[in-house]
């Protein structure tokens, strides 16, 4: 255990490690040249509601240890072989929905997440070459190369599950600030303290909200951003397709601030938005 937990702490560092900004720099430069927005939120997930990239890792390593689990069982070399292009093939979206949201994270995720990529990199590349093998009938190398693919791709998922759960990559950021709202109807503020057309910052409790007047209706929303917490109240207030939206300052997910729905990643959940009334000129919100 206590192995694991030194493991983590290095995992910690690297995130700190500013000398990989350069790599990363290159890196990212050359994914947003390579892909479009339209296609970056598909990516993400954002037609999904929920990321993609995790649904699509499961493809390939499912399919890698199907292959290695009958590289152990004699006359399985064809099924075995057709599970290892399986993967191969998934791995193509899963590389480029991992390299979409790598574009758009934290600098920390972004120095660790090089590292994850190219650990699956070389594990992609292990696959590949255990493939060309059994295609050329030296059953034995495949199968070796297949194992140290699975060691590899095995590493890297655990670099991308400590980028999920301890670093946040792919977390919902508002939800634990809407669990934190009180329950029942809060007085927000009053309504002539909140200016027409400019987004606010306000608290309910300590949780603070982004309110924005506008010309009909009072807009409540949780504050940190779903895809990484940015301060929404800093962010734009836009007009997208007639409807009115917020723009978050840090990546530029766009919320519409009716319901929250996503209208631009690369956010893929939408952000919490309370209900609201106003009572003798004063702005209640709720959950
Ligand atoms: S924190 Fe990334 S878009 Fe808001």
């Amino acid at each position: 255990m206590e192995l694991l937990a030194s493991g983590a702490r290095r995992l910690d560092a690297v995130e700190q490690d500013e000398r990989l900004d350069r790599p990363v720099g290159v890196v990212r430069a050359a994914v947003n040249r390579a892909l479009s927005r339209p296609v970056k939120d598909a990516l993400h997930g954002r037609w999904l509601g929920h990321p993609l990239h995790p649904a699509l890792t499961d493809v390939a390593v499912g399919a890698w240890v199907g292959s290695a689990v009958l590289d152990r069982i004699p006359g399985q070399e064809r099924a075995a072989t057709t599970l290892v292009g399986v993967g191969l093939a998934g791995a193509v979206p899963a590389v480029w929905s991992g390299f979409a949201d790598w574009s758009e994270a934290d600098p920390e995720q972004e120095r660790l997440g090089l590292w994850h990529a190219a650990v699956q990199a070389a594990g992609n590349a292990l696959y590949l070459a255990s493939l060309v093998a059994r295609l050329r009938g030296r059953q034995r190398a495949g199968r070796a190369l297949g194992a140290a693919g699975l060691a590899a791709v095995t590493v890297g998922a655990y670099l991308g599950g400590h980028l999920a759960y301890r670093s946040g990559v792919g977390m919902n950021h508002a939800d634990p600030a809407w669990r934190r709202l009180p329950r029942g109807w809060q007085v927000v503020d009053e309504l002539t303290n909140l200016p027409q057309g400019k987004p606010v910052r306000r608290a309910i409790g300590d949780v603070p909200v982004l309110v924005y007047r506008g010309p009909r209706q009072v807009h409540v929303l949780v504050e940190e951003c779903v895809h990484l917490a940015g301060p929404l109240s800093d962010g734009e207030v836009t007009v997208r397709d007639d409807e009115v939206c917020v723009v978050c300052p840090w990546h530029g997910s766009t919320y519409r601030l009716r319901d929250g729905a996503v209208r631009r990643g690369p956010a893929v959940m939408p952000q919490p938005v309370l209900k609201v009334r106003i009572v003798n000129d004063r702005v209640e919100a709720r959950r």
